[in-house]
């Protein structure tokens, strides 16, 4: 009998260091990941919002509410102009989720505040009688053809320190008025509670701030959902029929104030004469220029990048499109993708071209994949490189021919600063 007491114990004592010496394994690999995953559980309370974020809508009078819930539960959103005092409130859609076995996402919930006045800010709350979020507020987007506009944007985010840090910056920075990501978002590649931790890392910036994405490389979850969850999770207007689901495209426009935003899909097909590029056409030619005198495009894989990494990857799709860009008298294009910061010359088909339009890559949102410092000889093309620490890129219009465009580094100091001035009449 002892020696059967013996044993068992021997054996519970055995698989306790098994485990531990696994756990330390763990921790010792992937320490980031590790510790994610311990705190990827959602919250106690299954029915209060998490992930909450805002959108615009078709139009300023528009604004997408989203959020997630462990279980369903009622889809409201109230608001108001005063807070504490909303009085206003409307229902969602179905709410929706997803299976990635082994992982089951939580009830995703997706409403649509109409009838708002541009300019001006709303408080609300989302949930329902089991469980609401805590008050949030927004402005609206200004009327389109308001000169003066304030947005924020970057690429290649992630959960790490540098991207929380990130989001801290941000949120120091009252002055914006709508987050454009410029595609890789939470780095889930497939690992789908980092959707969760991504969206509640972000929830304190894009709660108050409309966010803007487009896809990257890293929203590809590599399987056949492909880029589902993020579409499921972030929906783009237009885009979806705000019930989930995959959308027929990922490319769309929407007009801030004074701009028309493009925002373009470099993980799908983009050929000449592509579905992708018939739209582009059509949308560029339809830009009212007196209303919308900058046309600003961005998309994920950067044209003009003179780092070694990522050297030459989009070059079929600049080839595809550039021409179409330059005709149109686009003024600026923004990407990420490579984990570094660099800002042409008005440029054109590789060439200084005085009426092309600027690029910049600002793949610098935090990404656990580093920052890369392995640069090129200098093409004539490139102004300013920087890869000696994360930020973000705010661009500010003051009238239809002046700009301000300036990159904020991690330690809030400006990194790059400079006045876009537009070359040619608006039409
Ligand atoms: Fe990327």
């Amino acid at each position: 009998m002892m020696q059967a007491d013996h044993q068992l114990q021997s054996k519970v004592l055995f698989l306790a260091l098994l485990l531990l010496l696994m756990s330390f394994t763990c921790f010792l690999l992937f320490p980031d990941n590790y510790f994610r995953l311990q705190k990827q559980r959602l919250p106690h309370n299954a029915y209060v919002p998490q992930q909450v974020h805002i959108s615009l809508g078709r139009d300023v009078s528009e604004m997408i509410v989203m959020w997630v819930t462990q279980h369903k539960t009622d889809t409201v959103v109230q608001y108001g102009k005063v807070s504490g005092e909303l009085s206003l409130s409307v229902e969602g859609h179905d709410p929706v989720f997803y299976t990635f076995d082994p992982y089951v996402s939580g009830v995703i919930h997706t409403a649509v505040i109409t009838g708002l006045q541009p300019s001006t800010t709303y408080y609300y709350k989302c949930g329902g009688l089991s469980g609401w979020s805590e008050e949030f507020s927004f402005t609206t987007a200004p009327k389109v053809g308001t000169f003066e506009v304030v947005i924020g944007t970057v690429g290649d985010m992630g959960t790490h320190s540098s991207s929380r840090r990130l989001a801290e910056v941000i949120k120091l920075h009252p002055e914006l008025q709508m987050f454009w990501h410029v595609g890789d978002l939470s780095y889930a590649d497939g690992k789908q509670p980092i959707w969760d931790v991504f969206g509640n890392m972000m929830q304190s910036v894009i709660a108050s701030l409309p966010y803007m994405p487009l896809a990257g490389n890293h929203e590809n979850a590599n399987i056949e959902r492909s880029f589902s969850p993020f579409a499921l999770r972030y929906n783009m207007p237009l885009l979806t029929s705000y019930t989930g689901g995959d959308p027929e495209r990922y490319y769309y426009s929407f007009d801030f104030g004074s701009v028309h935003f493009v925002n373009l899909d470099s993980e799908h097909d983009y050929a000449v004469g592509s579905a992708q590029y018939r739209w582009l056409e059509t949308n560029l030619k339809a830009v009212d220029r007196k209303l919308t005198p900058w046309l600003v495009v961005g998309w994920h894989r950067p044209w003009y990048n003179s780092n070694w990494v990522h050297q030459g990857e989009a070059e079929k799709m600049r080839v595809a499109l550039e021409e179409l860009l330059y005709a149109h008298k686009v003024d600026l294009c923004v990407t990420g993708h490579v984990h570094a910061y660099e800002r042409s010359h008005p440029v054109y088909k590789q060439e200084i071209t005085p009426d092309g339009p600027v690029h910049i890559t600002i793949g610098t949102g935090g990404t656990p994949e580093g920052l890369v410092n392995s640069w090129m000889r200098r093409p004539n093309w490139s102004v300013v490189r920087d890869a000696s620490d994360w930020g973000f890129g705010r661009l500010q219009t003051f009238n239809a021919t002046h700009a301000q465009w300036d990159f904020f580094h991690n330690d809030e100091t400006i990194a790059d600063s400079f006045m876009l001035v537009r070359q040619r009449p608006a039409h």
